[in-house]
């Protein structure tokens, strides 16, 4: 469209709105096909299992695996830790020295990662690994796009307070992690050997902090779902067991149970979001995902692969007035466990990965399908969108399959790119691959590119490096010409893109900004977030999405960049 003519319909638009007419009907004339939603799989593997996967620069991902047999070699030794290049699709091995099997992580608020807690054993023929069960790692930030020259930092004096396999870390409104649950030691299934406390990092105290919650989700509330609330205070969810933990008071309000007897964590993983937060108010919602009806007192080996997992969604509005009406509950189109859920930069979420069977681990239930304790893997994501009417939320028209199980030990994680990658799954006890393995250990990477990896998108072409809490910013972007329309929709999305393990994305966060376009399309102008209980200060990625067709992610510091705590 020229530009005088593109100025001219935005002048007009606003009275033609008034008027209730559309002022740009479409042209009449045969569109191409829309393109829809594709999986890639890349040439090159991870070499290791993706089990764990966290994005942390704009061109890198993490990886970590158990310290195993991996086939990727690092000094003369198979790897358990993997930089994925997103620009790419190449893998270079990174140096890990304590274990990182069922580690939690997040991003700190100076923009380092922080990996924690993990596995206590080695592996045989693997010497060199050390126990990482009360272990910190800690890498970046990196500012080489190929991750040359950035390393993982493994300090033995650096450590936990108690030892945690298994363990969620999310970070809260200063900028440092809270971290929960977890077992000691190795176990099988259930949590027989509980760590039922909270801590912090960096340290806030030099003990532990017991939790009545954790109590009460046992045996099932490993990796409990833990969701920073905008103001400040943390929703968390075990087993079927829910409350809200105000951090500064350490005090519980405990919610009403998950209904009808479902249960979500590991063990039995269910996947838990916080629905996207939206100005002025940030009201906050939160979105529970499959799991399993079962009672939790029987044993693994009274319990089987087939057991089929829920389709029951649960969406509680967590606000007085919310927390009184209680779950609302509607279905997925098929039972899912171990899948995740995640956030689409335009405010729908992503179903996928996950078995319609079973449960989490191997070699525990009575009938495992090879090592598997869980079958039937669901092939197909589908998407939620969370302002359509109940019941009609969930579709999977037109998704396509992605032909490869994600089943335990699977990851999925949205990239700076726009797009999804998701790799791992290994229910297996190490590296077991071969004819005839119906779920090997998966070293196969794919993305799941949206329909607008295909067309021409819009661009921010600068950003701050920086932004501040409660402040306007006004930022170079380009459009393409199909975009240039003056009653699009623009949608400015603030986004942690998470850590994953074990069918939950934990710190993800999207907040919207109130945002507009300039009327020559050449500039955005978006207001930040009020404040760090809502985003928690640290990195965070801004997508422009224009009539549903998103930006590549502009990596920014949402806050100082300064150490935690940030107050
Ligand atoms: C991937 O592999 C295919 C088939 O071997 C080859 O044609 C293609 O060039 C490869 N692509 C890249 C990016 O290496
Ligand atoms: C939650 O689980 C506990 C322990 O198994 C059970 O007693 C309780 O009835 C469950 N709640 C619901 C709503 O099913
Ligand atoms: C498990 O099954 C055995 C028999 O196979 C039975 O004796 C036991 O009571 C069962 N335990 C539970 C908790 O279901
Ligand atoms: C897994 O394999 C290791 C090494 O071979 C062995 O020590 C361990 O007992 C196995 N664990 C399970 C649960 O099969
Ligand atoms: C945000 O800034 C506005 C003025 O631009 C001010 O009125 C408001 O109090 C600020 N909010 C916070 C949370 O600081
Ligand atoms: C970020 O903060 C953590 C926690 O204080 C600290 O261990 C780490 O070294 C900091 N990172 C950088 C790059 O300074």
């Amino acid at each position: 469209m020229p530009y005088t003519l593109f100025v001219v319909l935005s002048l007009l638009a606003p009275l033609a709105r008034l008027a209730g007419a559309n002022p740009f009907p479409a042209p009449n004339r045969a569109l191409p096909r829309a393109p829809g939603w594709t999986f890639d799989t890349k040439n090159e593997t991870s070499g290791i299992v993706a089990l764990e996967s966290i994005v942390v620069s704009p061109t890198l991902a993490l990886f970590f695996d158990r310290a195993s047999d991996d086939p990727l070699q690092i000094n003369g030794h198979s790897a358990w830790g993997a930089l994925w290049n997103l620009e790419t699709s190449t893998v270079t091995a990174i140096d890990v020295v304590t274990n990182s099997f069922c580690a939690g992580g997040a991003l700190l608020s100076n923009g380092t990662m922080a990996s924690i807690g993990g596995d206590q054993t080695g592996f045989p023929g693997n010497p060199i690994i050390k126990p990482g069960n009360q272990a910190i790692r800690l890498f970046g930030p990196c500012s080489s796009p190929t991750g040359e020259g950035c390393t993982l930092f493994e300090d033995p004096n650096l450590v936990l307070l108690t030892k945690r396999w298994y363990p969620s870390a999310t970070r809260i409104f200063d900028g440092s992690l809270l971290i929960a649950g977890g077992m000691h030691f190795e176990g099988v299934f259930y949590n027989v050997d509980p760590e039922n406390s909270f801590e912090f990092f960096p340290r806030k105290e030099e003990s532990v902090r017991p939790s009545a919650f954790l109590e009460r989700a046992l045996p099932a509330n490993l990796f409990p779902r833990l969701i920073a609330l905008p103001d400040g205070k943390v929703f968390m969810i075990a087993n079927n067991q829910t409350i809200i933990y105000d951090v500064e008071a350490n005090t519980e309000t405990i919610l009403p149970d998950l209904p009808n007897g479902v249960r979500v964590t590991n063990p039995i993983d269910g996947s838990v979001i916080l629905l996207p937060l939206s100005p002025p108010d940030f009201t906050p919602e939160v979105l529970v995902c499959g799991g399993t009806i079962i009672d939790d007192t029987i044993q693994p080996g009274n319990l089987t692969s087939q057991i089929p997992a829920t389709t029951q969604c649960s969406r509680i509005t967590v606000t007085p007035e919310g927390i009184a009406k209680g779950w609302e509950v509607e279905h997925m189109l098929e039972g899912r466990t171990m899948h995740e859920l995640l956030h689409i930069p335009n405010g729908q979420i992503l179903i996928t990965n996950g078995a319609g069977t079973g449960f989490a681990g191997y070699n525990s239930v009575q009938d495992t399908i090879g090592n598997s304790n869980s079958d039937h893997a669901v092939l197909v994501p589908s998407i939620y969108t969370p302002d359509a009417p109940l019941g009609q939320r969930i579709s999977n028209r037109g998704m396509p399959s992605s032909g490869i199980a994600r089943l335990y030990h699977s990851s999925a994680t949205l990239t700076p790119q726009g797009n999804f990658l998701i790799g791992g799954s290994n229910p297996n006890n190490g590296t077991v691959v071969g004819a005839g393995i119906k779920f090997p250990s998966e070293f196969r990477i794919q993305t799941l590119d949206p329909p607008f990896m295909s067309v021409p998108r819009p661009q921010i072409v600068s950003m701050p490096e920086k932004l501040a809490f409660n402040k306007s910013f006004t930022v170079p972007i380009s459009l393409p010409t199909s975009l240039k329309r003056p009653d699009a929709k623009v949608q400015v999305a603030l986004m942690d893109l998470g850590f994953s393990t074990h069918g939950f994305h934990a710190g993800a966060r999207l907040v919207f900004m109130d945002a507009n376009i300039s009327p020559d399309g050449k500039s955005l102008t978006f207001v930040t977030p009020p404040n760090g209980r809502v985003y928690p200060p640290g990195p965070a990625t801004v997508f422009l999405t224009v009539d549903d067709v998103t930006s590549e992610g502009a990596w920014v510091m949402m806050g100082s960049g300064n150490a935690p705590p940030t107050l």
